[in-house]
């Protein structure tokens, strides 16, 4: 870590500490999302880490993202997906939109003012995405869209939606990427979901009906949007990957915590090796999965970006968030399954981490892909 990590994280570890964390009990319960919170992180300048200083941004590299990721989910997972969607639809605007959409888009989404969402999936096009439905065709001066989106991260909370649509026949090809505001005309955010974790991030259906979308808000190219949302998707996936080593490394300190105190045998449960070795290994998991996640978003930083890394980090880190996060339950024993401690949240957390942003069988797809490629 350099300094300016360093620095980064020690500020920003103080805000989640009296900011954050005191809410995720009762707010986890309720479903409740804050916008203050995510407003707070952009008066940190965290919420637009790696975009150009030009829109708003930090001008700070994937990896000092990382970092950020990781450091604000040691305290939420949920706030800090919020912060890495919301950023992946900044790089997706930064690196595929005109000048006018950097300008008209960016600068709210990089101070935290407003929120991104990324709209892709649909209720029958989840991991095969390529398949979705919703239509975008041209009329005068635009598109109307017709369709809906679900299991959309943010919706109704944010206010720029990346919205994929078919312009053209079948398979990737016939996609578009538009830029939709929430309020325009035909678009509402339908039913929002129960979930089983991540309960602070709103997770809602999005409906278009006959929504007039005016030309300029086309991103790109048409035909060209399924490789912006992939490509958007390669970061993303590192960044899931820095926020599942957050959440695992918080699990693990917090088992460490707790089998120093608890006493059982007329000894701390820290002496019994059967613990220790559960706890080594949950250490040496974390790490392993953090070294991954560097690795895929130093390549990035050097513009040598790789969909197998970032596959690779994702997978990694997120099942080993999850087994930590069981593990650290184990160790807590009956009182870790109930709600006087946060381990309990903390796997309920973790598992959709093995799914959004690609199922983990997904990323062995790309992966074993790329190993074909290779070896052609
Ligand atoms: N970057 C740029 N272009 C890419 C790309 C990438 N990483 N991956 C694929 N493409 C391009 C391909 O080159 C191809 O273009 P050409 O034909 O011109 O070469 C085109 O996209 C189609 O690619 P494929 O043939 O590989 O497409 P496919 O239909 O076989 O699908 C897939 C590939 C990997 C399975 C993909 O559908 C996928 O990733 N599915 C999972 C969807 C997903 O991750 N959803 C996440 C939802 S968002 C979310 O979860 C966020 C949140 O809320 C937290």
């Amino acid at each position: 870590m350099n300094e300016l990590q360093l620095e980064l994280t020690n500020s920003l570890r103080k805000y989640c500490q009296d900011k954050i964390e005191p809410f995720m009990e009762e707010d986890d319960a309720s479903g409740k999302f804050r916008p203050e919170i995510f407003k707070g992180l952009g008066e940190y300048g965290v919420t637009g880490v790696p975009l150009p200083e030009e829109f708003g941004g930090a001008n700070l590299s994937y990896t000092d993202f990382a970092y950020v990721l990781r450091e604000i989910a040691k305290y939420s997972a949920p706030y800090a997906v919020t912060l890495s969607v919301s950023t992946m639809v900044q790089n997706i605007i930064n690196e595929f939109g005109n000048q006018d959409q950097k300008e008209k888009y960016l600068p709210p989404l990089t101070s935290g003012q407003e929120i991104g969402a990324f709209c892709l999936s649909e209720s029958h096009a989840g991991s095969d995405a390529a398949s979705l439905k919703m239509t975008a065709k041209k009329t005068q001066g635009g598109y109307i869209l017709n369709g809906s989106k679900m299991w959309i991260t943010s919706a109704g909370v944010a206010s720029t939606y990346f919205v994929t649509a078919r312009t053209g026949g079948e398979g990737a090809k016939g996609i578009s990427a538009f830029i939709v505001q929430a309020g325009t005309k035909g678009f509402s955010i339908g039913k929002k979901e129960k979930k089983m974790g991540f309960r602070t991030s709103p997770t809602c259906e999005i409906l278009f009906e006959n929504c007039f979308i005016p030309e300029e808000n086309l991103l790109g190219q048409e035909g060209e949007g399924f490789k912006y949302a992939m490509s958007g998707l390669d970061r993303g996936r590192i960044s899931i990957g820095a926020i599942a080593c957050g959440l695992a490394q918080r699990s693990l300190d917090e088992s460490v915590k707790y089998s120093l105190e608890r006493k059982q045998f007329q000894q701390e449960i820290f002496n019994f090796q059967g613990l220790q070795f559960m706890m080594a290994d949950m250490a040496t998991e974390v790490s392993a999965s953090w070294l991954m996640v560097l690795e895929a978003a130093r390549l990035f930083d050097a513009k040598n970006s790789d969909s197998k890394l970032a596959s690779m980090a994702k997978l990694k880190s997120t099942d080993v968030a999850m087994k930590v996060t069981t593990d650290a339950v184990q160790i807590f024993g009956g009182a870790g399954y109930t709600s006087e401690y946060p381990v309990e949240r903390y796997m309920r957390d973790a598992k959709v981490m093995q799914i959004f942003e690609g199922t983990n069988q997904i990323q062995r797809v790309v992966i074993a892909r790329a190993l074909k490629k290779e070896h052609q």
